[in-house]
């Protein structure tokens, strides 16, 4: 298989153009609206192959930001689509999702060295960035919290069962339930994190976070590139200053665990969300070293057959198939492309290697599937699903 040529063959089929606004659907059956950190994984891709495409994807993304900074994880372009996940916005969904939107940006100037661009995107980015520092940290703890699971963009993830109140085997339908009831209480607090969101649900994921502070130190390049002295210095001093939370109110035995309430009490549930700090080097080298040798590459937890599971084999809520798959085990390919990254931040490039290669078996042998079983390899979930295209960008630079 032709890979590059194959991804960008699904990004092709996979666009659309709605009112002048161009992007590209997830997978067009399961998933045919625009989403967030997917337009950033569409336009990571896109800036080698097409990056007019790619700058179309991001713009299409700001042109909904909301007055505060946020950019919303859904826009429903065509009028009348089912809006199953219409959270109290017009035409969009009120939640957010990882904010991959900066490290796009830079993909794309790398890509061509268009100024303008950089330019004309980089207030939205701002904007973006800042909104998440000052208004999901209302007391200045310097972890950005988020109020629901789907803003993880992994919805089931049994990191929230117990913030959520479902037992380790709850369906996949129970879940969305215990979502959508969250987005209604929401609602009703107004979206108001400060004084009422707080109390529903408000978690410092640990993916989330890592996210945040690689794509501020993108965003500090960014700025200096722009000649904007002042907005490099906030990000480098919020850099540190949430590495530095991060270490005291979630590392414990080697590893980052997810927090939740004001309390920050820890997550215990061994999920990927080990590895996501290594893509924005918050472990020391030695630290690195054991999470990898421990963790990563262990056999009876993350390690399997087919790459690298989203959930600990020994966790209760494990699940390689049905009732409660998806986020509780199976392998995705943004996770493998966030520990990619990782490793080779560490110089850990026989291990990266692996994972591209056990990616290339998975496509080779399944084709462009949402997730896939880290028992069998079998394909799982939406079908012609993007991210899969990650593969193009999983390269040694
Ligand atoms: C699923 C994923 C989420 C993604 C969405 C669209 O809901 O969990 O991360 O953004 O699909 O692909």
């Amino acid at each position: 298989m032709d890979i590059v040529k194959e991804s960008h063959r699904i990004l092709k089929e996979n666009r659309r153009r709605t009112d002048g606004h161009q992007y590209t659907l997830p997978s067009p059956d399961s998933y045919p609206y625009q989403w967030l950190w997917d337009s950033c994984f569409h336009a990571i891709v896109l800036a080698r192959l097409e990056p007019e495409f790619a700058k179309e994807e991001l713009r299409a993304l700001v042109s909904r930001q909301f007055d505060d900074g946020m950019i919303p994880h859904m826009i429903y372009w065509q009028a009348g689509d089912l809006h199953r996940f219409e959270w109290g916005k017009d035409g969009t969904s009120a939640l957010t999702q990882p904010p991959m939107i900066a490290h796009a940006v830079e993909q794309i100037y790398k890509s061509d060295g268009d100024k303008a661009f950089l330019k004309e995107i980089y207030p939205s980015l701002w904007k973006f960035y800042k909104y998440l520092i000052e208004r999901r940290d209302p007391r200045k703890n310097h972890l950005a919290s988020i109020i629901n699971p789907d803003e993880s963009g992994e919805d089931n993830s049994p990191r929230f069962d117990d913030v959520l109140g479902v037992k380790h085997n709850v369906s996949l339908d129970d879940h969305l339930k215990k979502r959508i009831e969250l987005v209604e209480k929401n609602i009703k607090c107004n979206f108001d994190a400060e004084n009422c969101m707080k109390n529903h649900f408000w978690v410092k994921d640990v993916p989330f976070n890592s996210i945040i502070i690689e794509n501020l130190e993108v965003l500090e390049r960014l700025a200096l590139e722009l000649k904007i002295p002042k907005d490099a210095e906030f990000c480098r001093n919020h850099i540190l200053m949430m590495k530095a939370a991060m270490r005291k109110f979630m590392f414990e035995n080697g590893v980052f665990w997810s927090t939740y309430s004001k309390d920050y009490i820890k997550i215990k549930v061994a999920s990927w969300a080990h590895f996501a700090p290594l893509f924005a080097g918050i472990y020391s080298q030695e630290e690195a070293e054991a999470v990898v040798k421990n963790h990563l590459l262990n056999e009876e937890t993350f390690k399997s057959p087919y790459g690298i599971r989203t959930v600990s084999k020994q966790e209760p809520s494990y699940h390689a198939t049905a009732p409660s798959f998806s986020w509780r085990g199976p392998i995705w390919f943004a996770p493998h492309w966030f520990i990619y990254k990782g490793l080779l931040r560490y110089g850990f490039k026989k291990e990266a290697q692996e994972i591209h290669d056990a990616s290339i078996k998975l496509l080779e042998k399944e084709g462009f599937r949402e997730y896939y079983s880290p028992e069998t390899g079998e394909g799982q979930g939406a079908m012609n699903f993007t991210w899969g295209t990650l593969i193009t960008d999983m390269i040694e630079e």
